[in-house]
């Protein structure tokens, strides 16, 4: 089972003189006002290649981290050669220690990438400032500031202490983006939360006879399962357990590195969503063992995130997903749209309830990405900002 805690050494090609962002993140805003250099356009342009390599690395334990952040970090040595790290799941080494580690004595004098602020306190696992002085590093260069009270701007103030230079705001807005659950829930104490929607081009998904699967391709269906796999709970209505009795396990995604198995057992290296039925489920359901919530929605949002969940997964079905959005619970829209038509209004839509009673009252988002999946398309669509 692959376990997050990689470290490589690869030899780094470096580009140099591309301009650097200039905005300032709320991390930053809501930090200390402490001394952190913002690079300048020549100085964070040679740096920019080292953190799309810690990005790279960061995605790579997006399903394994949480409620830590999904990080990467690249040590460049003197020499040039460059030391990769991801962070372990929880309680694990940080992605810095990896890094170091990999470099071992060519960390003396290097430059550390980091996508988040080092941490400067101890949890499971030793402060990483520790890590980074220790081993001589001359230069930290920080994508996002940790907005963590724990952190927040403390990581960049010890290492200025102690003589390190500090550039922050190197490929800021690409990990603010890669980081959005985890800065959302430290920043807010509650997770993003995400409704999944699967139609037809018509916003239908189920017929008048109940028949619905599949409208969506494999295709569609495999990112879904990626989708639960980034989540740390998946939440459900009790109409869709008694209707469809589901695992919602993670089953058709594997990790890389991951185990397949031919039979839909569920893969090795995915750590499981909690499962969520708002209403109840009958004893013997398959989602069980699962959180039964009979409370209002808001409070179940606050439980979960303060249970450690950085991102929530609503899967339907149309009454409970309708219910969340009513109550302007939902952060953002994930939909798979399959070029299909139901054609009609007697097929089942992807919300029920009562909806906007007036045009100004509808909700409304912007479209932050767009997919082609196989027959099919994903498009996600931010309502909260991310801000
Ligand atoms: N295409 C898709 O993406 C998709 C995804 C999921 C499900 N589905 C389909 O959706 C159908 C089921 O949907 P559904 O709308 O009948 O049921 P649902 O949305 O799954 O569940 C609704 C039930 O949740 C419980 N509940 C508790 N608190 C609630 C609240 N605040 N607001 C709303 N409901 C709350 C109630 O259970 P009690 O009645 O027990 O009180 C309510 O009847 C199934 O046929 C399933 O196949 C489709």
């Amino acid at each position: 089972m692959p376990c997050g805690c990689s470290s490589t050494t690869t030899t780094l090609i470096l580009t140099a003189g591309e301009p650097a962002p200039e905005s300032v993140t709320p991390a930053e805003r809501t930090a200390k006002p402490r001394t952190v250099t913002a690079p300048d356009s020549r100085e964070g342009g040679r740096w920019e290649g080292a953190m799309d390599k810690a990005i790279e690395a960061a995605a790579a334990v997006r399903h394994l981290t949480s409620p830590n952040p999904w990080v990467g970090c690249v040590v460049i040595a003197p020499d040039g050669s460059a030391f990769t790290g991801a962070t372990s799941p929880p309680g694990g080494p940080h992605a810095e220690r990896h890094a170091l580690t990999s470099a071992g004595a060519a960390a003396q004098g290097a430059t550390l990438i980091t996508t988040l602020e080092p941490c400067d306190h101890r949890g499971r696992t030793g402060p990483c400032t520790d890590a980074i002085i220790e081993a001589g590093i001359r230069r930290a260069v920080i994508a996002v500031l940790d907005p963590d009270p724990a952190v927040s701007g403390a990581g960049v103030a010890r290492l200025q202490s102690e003589g390190v230079e500090v550039q922050v705001g190197v490929r800021q807005a690409e990990v603010e983006r890669q980081l959005l659950a985890y800065l959302h829930h430290r920043r807010t104490g509650r997770p993003w939360m995400v409704a999944k929607l699967a139609a037809s081009i018509d916003g239908r998904t189920a017929a008048p006879d109940g028949t619905s699967q599949w409208i969506t391709s494999l295709e569609a269906r495999t990112d879904a399962h990626r989708l639960r796999a980034f989540s740390d709970a998946v939440i459900v209505g009790a109409g869709t357990v008694r209707a469809d009795d589901p695992s919602l396990t993670v089953r058709h995604w594997t990790p890389p590195g991951g185990r397949v198995w031919s039979d839909g057992r569920e893969p090795n290296g995915v750590v499981q969503p909690r499962r969520v039925v708002v209403g109840s489920a009958a004893r013997g359901a398959r989602i069980h063992p699962c959180l039964q919530w009979e409370g209002p929605l808001d409070d179940l949002v606050v439980r979960l995130g303060a249970d450690g969940a950085t991102q929530a997964l609503i899967e339907g079905g149309p009454a409970a997903a309708g219910a969340f959005v009513r109550a302007g619970l939902v952060d953002s829209f994930v939909v798979y749209l399959a070029p299909a038509l139901f054609g009609g209004d007697d097929g089942a839509p992807i919300l029920s309830g009562p909806g906007a009673q007036s045009i100004h009252d509808i909700v409304r988002g912007s479209i932050t990405a767009v997919e082609r999946l196989g027959p099919d398309v994903r498009i996600d669509v931010a309502v909260t900002d991310a801000a």
